[in-house]
């Protein structure tokens, strides 16, 4: 069993190692922001990838090509649906295959706030209009609303980027509201990109991969998805798409040739296999039980500050703060000068009093972390 409390001694190294991030906390800050993780990646990956890099020749290979059978089989086995070999595309990471995804769709793009910073930056990266329009809160939690997009709709929408799970709100969509978002895009003929890079750290609930939604979705969605995320190797990086439709298929990869090589690496070959190749479950089982505990904790622990309430996770490992309360245009900026304690800026995904707290870190740093923004908080006068 792998011990989440422990606190790698490897961490203390991060910055020497250009982690970005370390590297900004020059001034004892801890660093709560940057979607990876302060824990070590799974062993098999790390033997892998030592095993390799022994060898001294780095020539043309099929290391990656080879992996492709286990992420099909990965698929096969834990959503129990079709998934054909040909149907995966490897991308550098998964941002340049939303990007891709966004430009077979051909037109403007559509999203829902907030959103993940840079899905927020697709359409001017592609050079295209966007429309991005607000999720509703339902219950105390947010969902799509369909009433908005359709009001919003204009028809030179042709692409809607869903993230699922989503990232920063930490919903899993459920397989109504999916299929409530496939059939709004099928009625506008919109095509369906979604991103799953988070979609094995769900803490709570099923994951339902958008070509699974329902039969029809084979033919009309994007999927884009990594190990990066559960396996904490975002730095190697490593990216796929899932497009069982050819003639889509066909199109993403045209698209590609200007801008990518879709053959895949090396070291993300390797990385990948060993991610879905059966090695790593129990890891990624433990790992998940862990930040169903971090998660409880910060719940916990927020519900007795001032001014702040967080949102239930029941995926990802960030968590979504809500500071209306705070009397302080830039609550990011208040928790990193008061508290030293780094969190994502609510501005970058579309609402400036939020931030965005990362809980994939041993306990006693998410203690230590919670304890500062606490006392801060304490401090602030009104
Ligand atoms: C929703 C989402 N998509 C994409 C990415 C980045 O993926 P990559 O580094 O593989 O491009 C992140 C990283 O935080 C993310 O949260």
């Amino acid at each position: 069993m792998f011990d989440f409390d422990k606190v790698s001694p490897a961490l203390k190294d991060r910055a020497k190692y250009q982690e970005n991030k370390w590297t900004r906390c020059t001034n004892g800050e801890i660093p709560m922001f940057v979607a990876d993780m302060d824990f070590q990646t799974p062993q098999p990956i790390i033997d892998a990838i030592k095993e390799r890099m022994e060898h001294p020749f780095f020539g043309y290979n099929s290391v990656a090509s080879n992996a492709i059978p286990v992420i099909a089989q990965h698929y096969r086995d834990k959503y129990h649906c079709q998934c054909e070999e040909e149907w995966i595309v490897f991308v550098p990471s998964v941002m340049p295959g939303v990007n891709v995804g966004c430009l077979v769709g051909g037109g403007s793009v559509m999203y829902c706030d907030p959103m993940y910073m840079h899905i927020r930056k697709v359409a001017d990266e592609i050079g295209v209009p966007e429309v991005s329009v607000p999720l509703k809160i339902e219950n105390g939690k947010y969902t799509f609303d369909f009433d908005a997009m359709e009001a919003a709709y204009t028809p030179d929408i042709k692409s809607f980027i869903l993230c699922s799970p989503h990232n920063p709100v930490g919903r899993v969509w459920t397989r109504e509201e999916l299929q409530g978002l496939y059939d709004f895009c099928r009625r506008h003929d919109i095509l369906l990109v979604a991103d799953e890079i988070h979609c094995e750290i769900i803490l709570e609930g099923t994951h339902i991969p958008a070509f699974t939604i329902c039969d029809d979705a084979v033919d009309h969605t994007i999927t884009v998805s990594s190990a990066g995320k559960i396996c904490n190797i975002p730095g190697l990086p490593i990216g796929f798409a899932i497009i069982p439709n050819k003639e889509l298929r066909e199109k993403f990869i045209k698209n590609t040739k200007a801008l990518f090589s879709t053959r895949g690496n090396l070291l993300y070959g390797i990385a990948i296999k060993k991610a879905y190749d059966g090695s790593c479950e129990q890891w990624k089982e433990e790992l998940r039980q862990y930040l169903r505990g971090n998660a409880k904790y910060v719940e916990e622990r927020i519900a007795a500050m001032p001014f702040v309430s967080v949102n239930h996770n029941e995926a990802t490992y960030l968590a979504w703060i809500d500071c209306t309360e705070l009397p302080y245009e830039e609550p990011a900026k208040f928790f990193e000068e008061k508290a030293k304690v780094i969190v994502n800026p609510g501005s970058g995904f579309g609402a400036g009093k939020f931030v965005r707290l990362n809980f994939g870190c041993p306990r006693s740093q998410l203690k230590e972390a919670l304890d500062r923004m606490e006392r801060a908080l304490k401090a602030v006068e009104v």
